[in-house]
């Protein structure tokens, strides 16, 4: 099967699974995945199968309940209706958690609400779902996340808690399709080769500068590097983690067809490329990557100088579109 027709199969049997028992439905999910080359579960693996839109319209939860989980659908794949309350760039939820959110290796979102409250070493304290979906608001979406408990934060959560349905609280076993698993790290990685690549492959979409495209306020395709994109908080940051996403994910419709090497050598160039400064910026580059390189930015270029410029990547006070640089919601927590 050609991987385009593999995925548009993949989007099919999401949508029109709603009657079939649950097993069968898993069966037929898992088969399509490895025909298009994503590894099959391991023995020991939880695999979870989120329900769908068509599952929640035909069940019997309380109508005002199904109100405000579609609405938490809605503002996960147009999180743009948030632009400049919420949301400072052009990026939605479904931006990175392709298929809303459910699409295994690509950080489907539903183990948030069944593994946390936890430890998060990001920030040192222990989270909730909300601090969860709060944390990508502030980096991967250069924002301010709504206030905790609000409608729109109640919609959010609710609509990761159903797609966790199910599946039992604080699994021990690992979870397959968790996050952006990366390919091993070559040896060495090449700028100019990823820049070629990005060029021939990704730009047709992301543009060649990688601002994306933006029609009448709707993102079509999101912005990978510039003011437009995630700021230098954001997990993706990570090479590895991009490296991963990419690998697993792109170019859209045909994952898995980059090697190893050409993941992390795109990965690489669009790493050295500016965003918006990292909301935990103390105003000085060294300073901060002093503090927050041992937990996050020894895995991304933050600190470094470019390799498309020669400067100092994140040497800057440019917040983007927004007017502040840390939403003051984030915060530690104490429980003293
Ligand atoms: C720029 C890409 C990007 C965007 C946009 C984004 N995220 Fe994420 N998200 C990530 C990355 C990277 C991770 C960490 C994945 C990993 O652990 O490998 C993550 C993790 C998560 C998790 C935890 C998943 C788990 O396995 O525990 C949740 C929940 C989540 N995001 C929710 C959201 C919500 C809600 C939004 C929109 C407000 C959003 N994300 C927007 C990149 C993004
Ligand atoms: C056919 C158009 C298309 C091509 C080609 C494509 N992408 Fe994407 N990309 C998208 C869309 C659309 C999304 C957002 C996911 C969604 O909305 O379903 C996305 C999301 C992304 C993201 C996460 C959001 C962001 O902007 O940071 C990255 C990174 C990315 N693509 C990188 C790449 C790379 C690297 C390539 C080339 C190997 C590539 N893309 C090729 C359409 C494309």
């Amino acid at each position: 099967m050609k991987p385009t027709f593999a995925i548009t199969a993949l989007a099919g049997s999401l949508l029109l699974a709603g009657g079939v028992a649950a097993n069968e439905r898993t069966e037929d999910y898992l088969n399509t995945l490895t025909e298009l080359g994503y590894p099959a579960p391991k023995e020991n693996q939880l695999v979870h199968i989120p329900p769908t839109m068509q599952d929640l319209e035909a069940s019997d939860m309380h109508p005002e309940l199904k109100r405000v989980i579609r609405r938490g659908y809605d503002l996960f794949t147009d999180t743009q209706q948030l632009r400049g309350e919420n949301v400072f760039n052009n990026m939605n939820c479904s931006s990175c958690h392709l298929g809303e959110g459910r699409m295994p290796f690509s950080a489907p979102v539903w183990p948030a609400a069944v593994t946390l409250p936890n430890f998060r070493g990001k920030n040192g304290h222990v989270n909730n779902l909300e601090e969860r979906i709060a944390g990508c608001f502030t980096y991967s979406m250069n924002g301010k996340p709504p206030e905790y408990g609000s409608d729109n934060m109640l919609a959010l959560a609710a609509y990761h808690q159903w797609l966790a349905k199910g599946v039992e609280m604080y699994p021990e076993k690992p979870i397959y399709g968790r996050g952006f698993p990366a390919p091993e790290r070559p040896e060495e990685l090449s700028y100019a080769n990823g820049e070629k690549l990005y060029q021939e492959q990704c730009a047709v979409c992301h543009s060649e500068n990688g601002e994306g495209l933006q029609v009448d306020g709707k993102t079509v395709f999101p912005a990978p590097w510039g003011d437009g994109s995630n700021n230098w908080g954001a997990g993706i940051v990570r090479v590895f983690t991009a490296a991963g996403f990419i690998k697993n994910n792109m170019p859209l419709g045909q994952p898995l067809s980059l090697s190893d090497q050409e993941a992390w050598d795109i990965a690489y160039y669009i790493s050295n490329q500016e965003r918006p400064q990292d909301p935990r910026y103390t105003g000085d580059v060294k300073e901060t990557l002093e503090k927050y390189g041992p937990t996050f930015h020894k895995h991304s270029l933050y600190g470094q100088a470019s390799e498309a410029t020669g400067e100092t990547l994140g040497d800057h006070d440019n917040t983007g579109e927004k007017d502040f640089l840390k939403p003051d919601t984030v915060r530690p927590r104490t429980f003293e």
